[in-house]
């Protein structure tokens, strides 16, 4: 049966609705990790989709809903508003294993998972794309002298899903695959023949030197093995996604686009090299979605009170002291996605500045400001010092960052009540000086403060 074809006119009203509002985007201004699987969570029930339009099960986003805490790391944390779509749109790298298990897990806690879909287009996280991810990882170690090689030995620290090097055969073509060609038996033979020969010869080639072996190969045909029932119970869910949310746009539907990972980690304008592979803002949304950039409408950018990064890179506002361990503690700030316990610092603003202009945020959402409780005294990164000049702008070059030092202004903490306040008015006014400092440096009102993990502990402003 043929769908429907929307009018001219339908068109034209639907996109000044959809310019205008009903097209929005939840992106995170940091280094990942901000919160941002609440503020969707939030308001996921007042859009008809969620999308992810970026990034793959390198994300980690939890929400907690009635006491219960969900980790989700591929399927939009819109999946527990009752009636949203759940879109993985085509940017996204999809690891069909991660995907099955998290539909298998929810299935389990009663969320109904029929309304998730996968674009045809997004490319498939593949079995070799792991190895490979580890490989590198470990020869990037070895060339700079690690020990032991892999994460936090002086690689970037990739979280070892595959992320890059699946975006990186998206990038060479031939060894592309995606979605769609799970079902075409003859592409997929052909796309995995290939490379299998590749990147069995890197192994082959570099990995004695970083002690992998000949059991981190893969033949072709265990790869069409693992293919198979993968596909076989995906493959309903696999359609053009591009013509279905243009169409939901043009009927009026209201559609939310969840970032993943962070601005910080953009692969064009984050701390490159130490990145992951996809384009993590705003600006990631059209190309990896199909939705044209003037669609959109409102951006909420999402950031904490304070800082955290996972994986190696700079951090100008690094903590590596009591206060750096006591906000982990309390922030609970170990990853989602690996365990490991994320690298802490005081808010650095210009590294905000940066990532809302970028995104384009029209709010900002400031999350985990409970955190910060009984701490005497806060600082705030404004500006950097680089080499003697002081910048209020963040640094292309990474030897830049890297020896940028942070220029502190010193707030008041505050304790008590922050927890249990529901308007800004209940907060301390301390707590409120630095919400207000944040939104006068940055430049752009807050929309909305977390003030604990529940939906409740929420202030909209
Ligand atoms: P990859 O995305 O696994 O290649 O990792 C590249 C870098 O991005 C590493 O430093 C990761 O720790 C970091 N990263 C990727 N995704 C996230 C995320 O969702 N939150 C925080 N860090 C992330």
């Amino acid at each position: 049966m043929m769908t429907p074809q929307p009018t001219a006119a339908a068109h034209r009203n639907a996109r000044t609705l959809a310019g205008a509002e009903g097209c929005d985007a939840v992106v995170g201004l940091q280094w990942g990790d901000e919160g941002k699987g609440k503020v969707v969570d939030l308001i996921a029930p007042k859009y008809d989709a969620v999308v992810r339009f970026n990034g793959g099960a390198n994300a980690g986003h939890s929400v907690v809903v009635k006491g219960e805490r969900y980790a989700l790391h591929l399927i939009p944390s819109g999946i527990l508003s009752p009636t949203a779509r759940a879109i993985i749109a085509s940017g996204v790298v999809v690891d069909p294993e991660v995907v099955l298990k998290e539909i298998d897990g929810l299935t389990a806690r009663g969320v109904d998972c029929s309304r998730l879909v996968i674009s045809e287009r997004a490319h498939v996280v593949m079995p070799y794309h792991k190895v490979e991810d580890e490989l590198r990882e470990k020869l990037l170690a070895h060339v700079r002298g690690g020990a032991s090689g892999g994460a936090g030995a002086g690689g970037i620290g990739t979280t070892g899903r595959g992320i890059g090097p699946c975006y990186a055969d998206k990038a060479q073509r031939s060894t592309g695959v995606r979605m769609g060609d799970l079902a075409r038996p003859g592409v997929l033979k052909e796309k995995v023949e290939l490379a299998c020969e590749l990147k069995n010869a890197v192994i082959a080639a570099l990995g004695p030197k970083v002690g992998l072996g000949p059991e981190k190969m893969w033949t072709p045909q265990a790869v069409l093995d693992w293919a198979a029932p993968l596909a076989q119970r995906l493959g309903p869910r696999v359609q053009d996604t591009m013509y279905l949310l243009n169409d939901m746009i043009d009927a009026g539907k209201r559609v939310l686009f969840e970032g993943a990972n962070a601005a910080m980690l953009d692969v064009d304008h984050g701390t490159h090299p130490y990145v992951t592979s996809s384009s993590t803002t705003s600006l990631g949304i059209p190309s990896g979605s199909g939705v044209p950039c003037a669609r959109l409408g409102r951006v909420m950018g999402v950031m904490k009170a304070y800082s955290t990064r996972v994986g190696n890179g700079p951090l100008p506002t690094e903590q590596v002291n009591a206060i750096g361990q006591r906000i982990r503690e309390r922030g609970r700030e170990y990853g989602t996605t690996t365990g490991r316990p994320r690298r802490v610092g005081w808010l650095d603003l210009v590294a905000v500045r940066y990532s809302a202009m970028l995104c384009g945020a029209t709010s900002l959402c400031v999350m985990l400001l409970d955190v910060l409780e009984g701490i005497d005294e806060l600082n705030v990164c404004v500006a950097y010092d680089v080499g003697g000049e002081r910048t209020e702008r963040l640094p292309s070059s990474i030897e830049d960052l890297e020896r940028a030092v942070p220029v502190y202004e010193r707030l008041a903490g505050f304790s008590g009540a922050v927890g249990s306040a529901r308007t800004i008015a209940d907060l301390p006014a301390p707590a409120r000086a630095y919400v207000d400092l944040i939104q006068e440096r940055v430049g752009v009102p807050v929309g909305l403060v977390s003030v604990g993990p529940d939906r409740e502990q929420t202030i909209l402003v």
